[in-house]
């Protein structure tokens, strides 16, 4: 392995975090719904967004793991207004039901985060239907579903609302061995510009958020880690490394703020250079 890459990777094991660059309170008052706030890039951004002043609901299948993460978020900071939902995507009525109640609860709901994904990698040739139709059904129809509901209490905010839609670049070039995740995020991409344009209207800004390789991640693990393929990756880096967790939610609380107000529609890509370095290693 090379030398320079081996520790990179040591260095970049998920808990590392960027200096905070945001002001005190930059979020406060803002009701945000973060789902798959209970691991990963989920948990990353809800951590930023209550350091930042948001009341933060996080939203999984799981009632343990949201459990646990909101345990860590008030070990770490006590003031914090943490809610936990336990709810699959999936289940349009559920997601319908569940999102209300927070409508009802706070009166709106300013900042909708749609995170929750399935993925894992399988080449076409042997994935079942039910395989295509689960990763489809989580990441576009589970966006959609979250989309709609939130709908009232976006438009009820006082600060514009704002929807931010977790994709990936492959989205754009296609994904030999995960058709199935970039085509469902290819969907997410168009239903982002579809909405940016609907909702705009309503004062509604929304925008997609691309992510590249991030460290200390599930995504990373089972599509790079398990199958051996992580040095190769890194070297498709343009920067050299891995992503933290904080990059993601760096871009996801500018666009929650202010600094967002005349962002509608964009692809945020947040990837160290990978999509242009491609085969440039
Ligand atoms: C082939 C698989 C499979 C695999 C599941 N299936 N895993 N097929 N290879 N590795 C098939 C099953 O056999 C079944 O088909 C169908 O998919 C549904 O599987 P279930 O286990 O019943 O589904 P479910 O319990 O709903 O779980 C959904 C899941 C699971 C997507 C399969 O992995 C999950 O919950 N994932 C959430 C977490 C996650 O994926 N995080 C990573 C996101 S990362 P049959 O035909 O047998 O019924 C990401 C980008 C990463 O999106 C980028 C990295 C750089
Ligand atoms: P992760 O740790 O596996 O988190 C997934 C989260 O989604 C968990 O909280 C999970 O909780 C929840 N979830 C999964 N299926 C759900 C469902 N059907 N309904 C409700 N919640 C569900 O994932 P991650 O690696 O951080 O990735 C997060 C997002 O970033 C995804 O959209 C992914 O595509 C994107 N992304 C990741 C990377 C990366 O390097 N990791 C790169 C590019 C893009 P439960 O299992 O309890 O439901």
């Amino acid at each position: 392995m090379n030398a320079p890459i081996e520790a990179a990777q040591s260095r970049n094991d998920g808990t590392e975090r960027r200096p905070r660059i945001f002001c005190d309170n930059l979020l406060g008052g803002r009701i945000a719904l973060i789902t798959g706030g209970s691991s990963g890039i989920g948990l990353g951004i809800a951590r930023l967004y209550a350091e930042l002043g948001a009341t933060v609901v996080i939203l999984g299948r799981r009632e343990e793991r949201l459990a646990s993460a909101i345990d860590q978020l008030s070990g770490e900071m006590p003031d914090a207004e943490l809610v936990a939902l336990a709810v699959d995507v999936r289940n349009h009525l559920a997601i319908r039901d569940s999102v209300n109640g927070v409508i009802q609860r706070f009166g709106r709901l300013d900042i909708l985060i749609n995170n929750a994904a399935g993925n894992f990698h399988c080449p076409t040739e042997d994935l079942s239907e039910n395989a295509w139709r689960t990763v489809i059904d989580i990441d576009l129809h589970g966006t959609f579903n979250c989309c709609q509901a939130a709908l009232a209490g976006l438009k009820a905010s006082a600060h514009g609302g704002r929807i931010m839609n977790i994709t990936v670049p492959q989205a754009l070039s296609g994904w030999p061995g995960s058709a199935h995740a970039a085509s469902a995020k290819a969907g997410v991409l168009s239903l982002t510009r579809s909405l940016a344009v609907e909702w705009g209207g309503y004062g509604i800004r929304v925008n997609n958020v691309l992510p590249g390789p991030i460290a200390g991640t599930e995504g990373l693990k089972r599509l790079y880690e398990d199958r051996g393929t992580a040095v190769h990756e890194m070297k498709r880096m343009a920067l050299g490394s891995f992503g933290l967790v904080d990059d993601i939610a760096n871009a996801c609380a500018f666009l929650a703020s202010p600094g967002g107000d005349f962002v509608t529609g964009c692809d945020f890509m947040v990837d160290g250079g990978r999509w242009l370095k491609r085969g440039w290693v």
